[in-house]
């Protein structure tokens, strides 16, 4: 009897392994790690050739993948073998890095690159564990520790780790992944954006050495209903879990909190304290805070402050707030490609805060975790988004279960970061009932694993009963998120500047309104008068007939231009000037300022 069960069940068991990583182990900084970064050799498999078998047979799928596997890193032993690869002799890429700005070979390369490094290791205890953790790698990365399969992980932007203990020897390891930046209809994001598909170990990769049982995840935050509690909750990772003693200390509170973890090696409780010195924008204080086990100990750097709506006001503190920002997608000021440093995020974020902010919208996807350390330290709010970009497969349940992994991922990674209030579930998203329960299921899902944070997404905005004078937001998404955000581009795509003057927005919602983008196009050094695109006049003209239309929003409480600099993307291919750049930056891709920078400046600063 042909099964109609079969193909169902294999779609769940696929989507489960796909989506089934181990979980995230947090706060890598300040656990015993080894550096992967530097060189790797690498092949370049646009055909896949080293994970499908001529008959398109994942390899790693077999018994005895073969020889032909390139994970298997196979060397000829005598003159009659026949071995079609040799990563010894390959070229090597940089790890962090894109290989599209290090190779002009790969510039515009779209699919699978595999990686290959070798490292000696020796425990500094015999009874330890050994994690590999990704900072990130894009889009999708298989990943084998000599010759066997540790996992796979989907989602360009977050990080993961798979556990090698068992595999690992003292001398010759090698440490092989494939990762595939194709893009895909069913991918998150799908096939369709406005910015460059940077592919490869975007990111840093690290060894991880922990004792046999050790505090893998941990969230220390302040009650957003009652500023002098500290809700701590936590989990160990080990066999020997059950009834561990842990403790918490926050030694400039002199609070010691002792606790005894569950069957599941979860512990949760609270402190209270009247004497809290609050995070905020001026005075972004982080308290040392230490966990610890009779075996493992962790310090981290947490900020403690309270962040809300009220009608319209946003509330930091209690006190509301005018979020002045800009949007940023994760791309160095200084080198190419994708950022990825400490000195990376010093130059973006040092940037921010010469344009007056003290709010950035990490757009379209998470960024860096030297980004979200960084803004706690320099007191800049943070705006979080998951790629669920566009035109998203709303019904495709694997989709939704990538979208919601990431989502999980960059919340468990950030969760302790006072500088991040606000999640965001999606970009530019055309309505739909299916895109309504896809987002509501994810909103609901972060208020879950969340309840610290606000919740937006760049809404869906239109003329109110058709009059193209009067504009509104028209999204049943709005009913959910606490801050109603949305793209606007009077003035670039919806007519001339002139039109900023006679628009009114209608917007019947007691909620703050963050508009999330607005912008034009300019060419750094182009001058002329303000009736001419891609001059500086013409960005500078809009800057400031767009700031005077939106004073008159009563709900009016920040807003993230688009964008800080000029970003790749291979829809902009205006000769002479986009050449591959999108030109909305108040900056170029170089950190040249141009004339609307200072409109910017100067509005913020007068706020
Ligand atoms: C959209 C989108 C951005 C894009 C921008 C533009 O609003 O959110 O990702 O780059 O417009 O057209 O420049």
């Amino acid at each position: 009897m042909k099964s109609y069960f079969f193909p169902f069940l294999f779609l769940i068991g696929i989507t489960n392994f796909l989506f089934s990583q181990e979980k995230l182990i947090i706060n890598t900084y300040n656990r015993q790690q080894t550096s992967l970064n530097g060189y790797w050799k690498y092949i370049v498999d646009p055909y896949e050739n080293g994970f499908y078998n001529y008959r398109y047979e994942a390899f790693d799928k077999q018994e005895k993948p073969g020889r032909a596997a390139y994970f298997t890193n196979s060397k000829r032993k005598n003159k009659s073998d026949l071995i079609e690869y040799d990563f010894d002799k390959m070229d090597s890429l940089r790890v962090p890095g894109d290989w599209n700005t290090q190779k002009e070979k790969l510039f515009y390369y779209e699919g699978s690159t595999w990686y290959k490094k070798s490292f000696d290791y020796i425990k500094s205890e015999s009874k330890n564990r050994v994690f590999v953790y990704f900072e990130a790698a894009n889009y999708k990365a298989d990943v084998y520790l000599n010759g066997e399969k540790l996992g796979t992980h989907v989602g360009g932007f977050t990080p993961f780790n798979f556990e090698l203990t068992k595999l690992l020897k003292n001398e010759d390891n090698f440490l092989i992944v494939k990762i595939d930046n194709k893009r895909e209809k069913d991918a998150v994001p799908t096939l369709n954006t406005d910015w460059w598909n940077y592919g490869g170990i975007t990111r840093g990769v690290k060894l991880i050495e922990t004792p046999p049982n050790f505090i893998e995840d941990y969230f220390i935050q302040l009650n957003s209903e009652d500023n002098e509690e500290i809700n701590i909750s936590g989990n160990l990772n080990g066999v020997s879990k059950n009834k561990q003693k842990v403790s918490v200390d926050i030694p400039e509170l002199g609070i010691t909190k002792h606790f005894v973890t569950n069957k599941d090696g979860s512990f949760s409780g609270s402190i209270r304290s009247k004497n809290i010195k609050y995070w905020s924008i001026n005075t972004p204080y982080l308290y040392t805070v230490n966990i610890a086990t009779t075996k493992d100990a962790i310090t981290d750097q947490i900020g403690f402050r309270t962040i809300a709506t009220k009608g319209a006001d946003i509330l930091l503190n209690g006190e509301s707030i005018f979020l002045k920002g800009i949007s940023i997608h994760e791309e160095s000021l200084s080198s190419k490609g994708r950022a990825h440093s400490v000195n990376d995020a010093k130059e973006l974020l040092q940037t921010v805060k010469k344009l007056g902010c003290n709010y950035v919208r990490l757009a379209h996807y998470p960024h860096n975790e030297h980004m979200l350390r960084l803004a706690d330290q320099m007191g800049i709010l943070v705006w979080e988004e998951n790629p669920v970009y566009w035109t998203i497969s709303w019904e495709n349940q694997q989709t939704y279960k990538n979208a919601n992994n990431q989502l999980s991922e960059v919340i468990s990674r950030d969760k302790n970061r006072a500088s991040v209030i606000i999640w965001s579930m999606a970009n530019e998203t055309p309505t739909s009932a299916e895109r309504y329960v896809f987002l509501k299921k994810l909103a609901d899902f972060t208020r879950k694993k969340d309840p610290t944070r606000l919740i937006s997404a760049a809404l869906e905005q239109s003329n109110f009963e058709g009059n193209p004078l009067i504009k509104t937001i028209h999204d049943d998404f709005a009913n959910v998120v606490d801050i109603l955000s949305f793209n606007q581009y009077v003035g670039w795509y919806d007519g001339g500047i002139e039109k900023c003057k006679t628009i009114k927005w209608k917007i019947d919602y007691d909620k703050p309104v963050l508009i999330s983008e607005f912008g034009a196009g300019a060419k750094f050094g182009l001058h002329g008068d303000k009736e001419t695109r891609w001059t500086e006049e013409y960005q500078e003209y809009l800057y400031t007939e767009t700031l005077k239309m939106l004073d008159q929003i009563e709900q009016f409480r920040g807003a993230s231009p688009w964008i800080l600099a000029d970003f790749r993307s291979p829809r902009r291919v205006l000769p002479e000037i986009q050449d591959g750049w999108n030109r909305k930056g108040v900056v170029s891709e170089k950190g040249e300022k141009k004339k609307a920078f200072f409109v910017l400046k100067n509005y913020y600063n007068n706020k």
